[in-house]
Parts: structure tokens; sequence; C-alpha cells
């Protein structure tokens, strides 16, 4: 195990980098990256940091545009029915005021198409978009203001005063369960019976049967939504902030019925996404406001907006049945429930993935049922149903331990699955009981008292607690890159990929360099435009493998090019690419590298300014053959007020099993971003959704709580950095995984401390009393 504070740097590579070989996700041969032990996970600090300190980098908002007009949305306050009144004619006599637009003069758009309904739909939900006077959710954009500046738009809007004939809305939970549910479908089935589990739940030596309850929670990206539109003629142009660039353009097109070509989408810098910015009405509206007013629009959503506009993590019930042998052997793991959700949108919230994953047990019994509110759809956020179903799980394990009077390290080493728990299939790589044994070790988990509340310093009761966290492996089809050699030697790379914030340009250029034999200086990573090759969507922590693949890829089309050009008199003239392989800014003979000739040296001998190669990464076999998952066991000290019921988390370690660590500063800062958010979710965060009326109460960062740095302890964090053969560079994700497994782990040490469960979250202090 290597510690994220020993930034453990890497010796000088050694000899030629072979080329990725054509069919390294079924298993040929790995990716040679892998386990090279070069530039790949040195902790490079961001190559972007420079910028954003000094204010250099330009977020969605701060594209300055000639003529530019800024925009303000009017939010419906019903939750279903129809706009009965629509009085406009104050907002336009307001100072500043340039156009009012609502259903009567919007254009005629499509509604979008959900993310992942098409190859490139970007939607995060299919409502109508300003089309008639329908109100479907209490937030819907019933207006939109342009004016000359965001505080006379502001105003404006405040100046719309609908009315309308509200109709009944179903905004209580217990009612939309009442009208039926239907089985969600997401990936894996969700819905899955392997023998009788019930029957062996009943027949157990030793069993729990929990309930959880999990509120909605909503999206709170430090950059709120945001973008400035600009039609030149009949070409769109989007500053924005995305997680999909490339889906952002082709969404626009089809809504409003132009071709995708005529639609480009810049994304340069986002301030945080979490699967909350994907295509949303307020892109769209900005776009239809800008084409009739004939200016540049910018729209940045209030805080109170994306609670409005952009659906979070829907609300969840959830039973966790666990029966076991008397040495803790599953016989039986159920894990069922119900989540809210909307008609127009089919974005479940699939808390069951993770079980089947977890554990080994003799039975199964899985299901994710769908009850139907009048709502803003929800979305995905950050390991959907992961965070909140590992929560559920790994906090039922921890009743169970307790019910054997085992250690729940011990009992969930017990329960280690030799294969895919319900498929079958092969672990890519699992290193679970490593990543237990070396976090204990290092947590000091020895040291733990398991009696509850036995531990106490004053007024506190102190507690350890642990969690498995898991999120699985994606790479969707689709990703593409190009290369485009200088005769300087110097590299181009360039992917419509995404910068979020975690380090996506510093860690490629990383790779990328290692994989071509450069200088980091001589490369340059390119992303974040739409025009650039490749559906690469920086979501379900599959960016990196994306991008990854698809080097690849190039990688094998530019050294077929360059083997074009080599003359008969080049050290590598009459060698074949697997023959090949990269070094100090050349192609080598792999077993015979004074076989040598430089990029430059090809390029100029051929007479070549440049050379451009682009390909598509193979498709995703891997995920078909393997059962792949990023894994971690989570450790984690609390201390409760026993006057105050106040919750301070002391201390925290995850010891991480995500395959090769590609940047360990960048790698470290995502987990440890995952984990904080994990903690809000044990302990803060609530979407206060208002049963009678379908009202967000709390949409605002004053009353809708997440950490903050006084909150969060150093996150002491450990990797293996055990290669994954079947994944590109050897790296599985990392970007969800530390939400799984952090909330558990407080509330297991929060029982360890006091004897109290609690399994509703947030665990408030009010709870604890
Ligand atoms: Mo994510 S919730 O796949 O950005």
């Amino acid at each position: 195990m290597s510690s994220a504070h020993d930034s453990t740097v890497t010796t000088e590579p050694e000899g030629p980098v072979a080329l990725g070989p054509h069919s390294w996700e079924s298993g040929e041969r790995p990716d040679p990256l892998a386990s090279r032990r070069g530039r790949v996970g040195a902790p490079v600090s961001r190559l972007d940091g420079p910028l954003k300190v000094r204010g250099k980098a330009p977020y969605a908002a701060e594209f300055p545009l000639d003529d530019m007009v800024y925009a303000a949305l009017v939010f419906s306050t019903i939750a279903k029915g129809r706009i009965a009144t629509l009085d406009t004619a104050a907002a336009e006599a307001a100072p500043g005021v340039v156009l009012v637009m609502t259903y009567r003069n919007a254009p005629r758009m499509r509604p979008m198409q959900l993310f992942g309904s098409s190859e490139k739909a970007g939607g995060g939900d299919t409502m109508p978009i300003m089309q008639d006077e329908r109100v479907y959710w209490n937030g819907q954009p019933v207006a939109l203001v342009l004016a000359e500046t965001q505080e006379q738009a502001d105003h404006a809007a405040s100046l719309v005063g609908p009315t309308y004939q509200a109709e009944h809305a179903v905004t209580s939970f217990a009612e939309a369960k009442a009208a039926g549910t239907d089985t969600a479908e997401f990936q894996l089935p969700l819905h899955l019976e392997i023998g009788d589990a019930e029957g062996a739940l009943s027949a157990a030596a030793v069993s729990v049967d929990v309930g959880f309850r999990t509120p909605p929670h909503n999206h709170n990206a430090i950059e709120p939504h945001a973008s400035t539109v600009a039609w030149y003629g009949d070409e769109l142009v989007v500053h924005d902030a995305t997680q999909i660039v490339s889906h952002t353009a082709w969404t626009l097109a089809h809504i409003l019925g132009i071709d995708e070509s005529q639609v480009h989408v810049t994304s340069p810098f986002v301030g945080g996404g979490f699967g909350g910015k994907l295509v949303s009405q307020h892109q769209v509206l900005a776009a239809a406001a800008a084409r009739i007013a004939g200016r540049p629009v910018r729209i940045a959503v209030s805080r109170e907006g994306v609670y409005r506009l952009i659906g979070g993590r829907a609300r969840t019930e959830q039973r966790v049945a666990i029966g076991a042998a008397e040495d803790g052997r599953f016989t039986a793991l159920i894990h069922t429930g119900t989540h809210a959700t909307t008609r127009n949108n089919l974005w479940p919230e699939p808390f069951v993935l993770a079980t089947h994953s977890h554990y080994a047990a003799e039975t199964f019994l899985l299901d994710v049922q769908m009850a139907y509110l009048d709502m803003v759809a929800n979305g995905s956020m950050r390991a959907p149903g992961g965070a909140v179903g590992v929560h559920a799980l790994e906090c039922a394990v921890d009743e169970l331990a307790v019910t054997l009077g085992m250690d729940p390290v011990e009992l969930r080493i017990r329960n280690e699955p030799t294969t895919g728990p319900t498929d079958g299939r092969p672990f890519s790589s699992r290193h679970v009981v490593e990543a237990w044994r070396a976090g204990a070790e290092r947590f000091g988990w020895a040291e733990r008292n398991p009696v509850p509340g036995s531990v106490r310093d004053g007024e506190w009761l102190v507690g350890m607690g642990c969690a498995a966290a898991s999120h699985p492996y994606v790479r969707f089809p689709g990703g593409a890159a190009r290369i485009t050699l200088s005769d300087d030697g110097s590299a181009r790379v360039e992917v419509a990929a995404h910068d979020m914030g975690m380090g996506t340009e510093t860690a490629q250029a990383q790779v990328v360099a290692e994989r071509l034999g450069l200088e980091p200086d001589e490369v340059s990573f390119e992303y974040g435009d739409s025009a650039l090759p490749g559906l690469v969507p920086a979501a379900g922590s599959q960016q990196s493998a994306s991008i990854g693949a698809a080097v690849v890829s190039a990688q094998h089309a530019l050294v077929g090019e360059l083997l074009k050009l080599v003359g008969d008199d080049s050290p590598l003239a009459g060698l074949e690419a697997d023959e090949i392989g990269t070094l100090d800014g050349g192609l080598a003979k792999l077993d015979e590298p004074e076989r040598h000739e430089s990029y430059a040296s090809i390029l100029s001998r051929a007479g070549r300014d440049e050379l451009t190669v682009e390909a598509s990464g193979p498709p995703p076999l891997e995920m078909m053959n393997w059962s792949m998952h990023s894994f971690g066991a989570m450790f984690c000290e609390v201390r409760v007020n026993e006057v105050t019921g106040e919750v301070r988390v002391s201390r925290f370690l995850g010891s991480i099993d995500c395959g090769r660590v590609l940047n360990a500063k960048t790698a470290a800062s995502q987990i440890r971003g995952g984990i904080i958010m994990g903690l809000g979710l044990a302990l803060m965060e609530e979407t206060q959704f208002d049963e009678r009326n379908g009202r967000i109460l709390n949409a605002s960062l004053a009353e809708y709580h997440v950490p903050v740095h006084l909150d969060v302890p150093q996150i002491d964090l450990i990797w293996n950095d055990i290669p994954d053969p079947y994944a590109p560079v050897g790296a599985r994700g990392i970007g969800e995984l530390g939400i799984t497994g952090a909330g558990p782990a407080v509330a297991n040490a929060i029982y360890n401390a006091t004897g109290k469960r609690i399994r509703d979250l947030p665990i408030t202090l009010d709870t604890l009393l």
C-alpha cells in the first residue's frame, strides 16, 4: 500500500513503451502502461492551477460577448395545473428589459431526449419546455426575462405575476406509493432473485431485517449552472458548464430543430458537475431567447434556481435483510425498496447496484420500485443508487456483526466473494481483503472497543466504524481521440472530454507523455469542446477509461502512419508496429532500442509539418467480460456530544482498491471530495420537500447544509495501486467511489460511540438526544 501523502514518485522509465494491444479489453494482453512505473501516478500539480488562482480560467458565465443581455427565470409556484393568467406588461415596461419569453412567444421546441436513450442524447428529463400553459412541477420555468443587466432582469422577473388553476398533484410519497409502483431498470436488472431468499432468511441461525429512509438531495456544485449563448447567423455557440459537451450540442440541435453541425459547445472549465450538469431547460431557453432577441444571452442560474430546475438524488425507502450461519456466512441477502421519481423521466436511483458485488450469499432478492410524484425530475447525483444503497447495505452488515458478536471487518472478509456474486463473472481485479487489512492496520482498528458507549472523553462519546465502498467500472461507447504530431516533435491530443475540477488535463498529459515517449512539456491535452472527437461524458466515473482506450487506438493509427513515412535508410526500416515502442521523443525497436528515430526526424525527412490521426476506442467489451468495480474500505472515528447530540468526525481513512492511480495528488483530492460528500450525506444533506405543495423549502446553502472545512478532518488515504489488467492504463474509476461507504462508516461509528442506530438520514443532533 502506498499513501496519498507519500508522493511515491517513481523511477525513470526503463526502455521503450510497447503499444497498447488491439484488444486489451478481452484480455489479450494488458495495456503496457498499466504496469509501467514512470510518469503515471506522479503527484503532478494541476496544470491549470495558475490560471485558476489568477482568475484567468474562463467559466461559462464569464465569457464576455458584445451586446450581451442577461437572463432571469420565473418559476411556477404550483406543482400541477395550468397557467390561468400571465401578465407580462409590467415586466416588459421595466427598465432595461429586452424580452419577456413565455409559452406564448417561445419557439416550437421538441422535448429533450434522456441521456442514455440514444447515442448522443443528453437530457435530464423529457418535460415539455415552455410550450403551453401546463405546469408539471413546482419550480418549472414559466417565463424568461432578458435585460441589459442581471439586476434589471431579476427585478423584471419579479414583476411577472402568473396565476394558476391548480390540479391535484401527487406530492406525498405515501400517496405516490399507494397509487402503484413500477420496477426500475438501469444497466443491471433491478429485480433479481437467486434461490429462495425469504425462506433462507426465516431459516437463518442469525439475521437482521431493517429499514432505512434517505431524503432527496439537491446539487450544489460550487459553480451554479450557467451558459453564455450566441447565434452567429444559423450557428449557435454555447459556452456551457457541462459534463457532456458533445451530447449537449446534439441535444440542443435536436430540440431546436437544427443540424448538429450548427451547434458548437465549449466547456473549458467547470466548477463541479456530480451528475447535475447535463442538458436542462436553462440552456434551451437561453438559446431560444437569444434567437428571438437577436443578441447573445448569459444565463447564470441562481442558487435557488438550481434547486427549482435541476433534479438530484431521489428519496428512498429501503429494506436490507441478511440471514447468516453461526460462522457469519450469508445465507440470504435481501435488498428491496422504493424511490420517488417522475413520469417524464426514467432516471432511477438504482440502490441495489453495489449489493450485486459486495458479498457472497447463498440466496439473493434485490428489487427497486419507483413511485411517481409531481416534482422536478430527479436526476443523477454522484454515485446514483450507490451512495444511498451502499449506506443501507453497509449499516445492515454492521448490525449483523453486532448480532453475531463478530468484528465487522472480519464479517466482511468472511463473506468475500470469489466471483461476481450475482452473475458469476470473474473479477477483473479485486483486492478488497488486502484493502481491509491495510486500512485496519493504519487506522488502529484493533484499538476499537466493540462495546457501544464505552469510550468517553469528558462529555464526548467516541466511537469507530467501518464500511465497504464500491462503484462499478463503466466505459461508455463512443470515445475517440485525435493526435497531431508536429515536426518539432511535440504532440497535441484532442478529446471532447471535460475537466470539472478533477484534474483531467493534468493526469491525461502525464499518461499521454508516457505513452508517446515525450516529455510533459512536449504534450498538450485539449478538451472541453464539442468540435473535438468523441463522446466522452465526464460521468459514471468513466472519463479516464474512455480517454485511455481512445488514445490506445489513436496511437496505433499514428504509428501505422509513421511507419509508412520512414524511409529505407531509417533505423526503423522494415519494422512492424508490434515490434515498435516509444522512447525519447520517437519510436524504437522494442528489444533493440538503439534502433530509434525521433518523431521530428521522421516528419522532417518525409517533408511533413505535422501528422494527424484520429481513432475511436473499441467497444467496451471489458464490462461484459468481467465483474469490474472500484472498491474501498472506509474507517471513521466520531465524537458525539452526550449533552448536545453534536457529531464531529474526528478521523477518517479510506483504503482504496481502484487499479492504477494516474496522479496521486489529483486522485487523492477526488476521492477525498467523494468522502466529504459522504459525510454530508450522513450528517447534513436533506432537501426539504413540502409534501403539501411540492415546493422545495430549503433552496439555499443557508438552509441546505453541506460540510464546510471545520466539519472535515484530515482524510487519510491509502491505495494498493494494483493495475487492473482489463482497464486502460490499469485504472478503474474514482469519481464516485468515495461517497459510497463514507456515510455508513460514519453511521456505524455513531452506533459504536452511542449505542444508537439511526437508520434515517441525515443523522442530525436531534435524532441522537
Ligand atoms: Mo455522475 S452522477 O455519473 O456525474
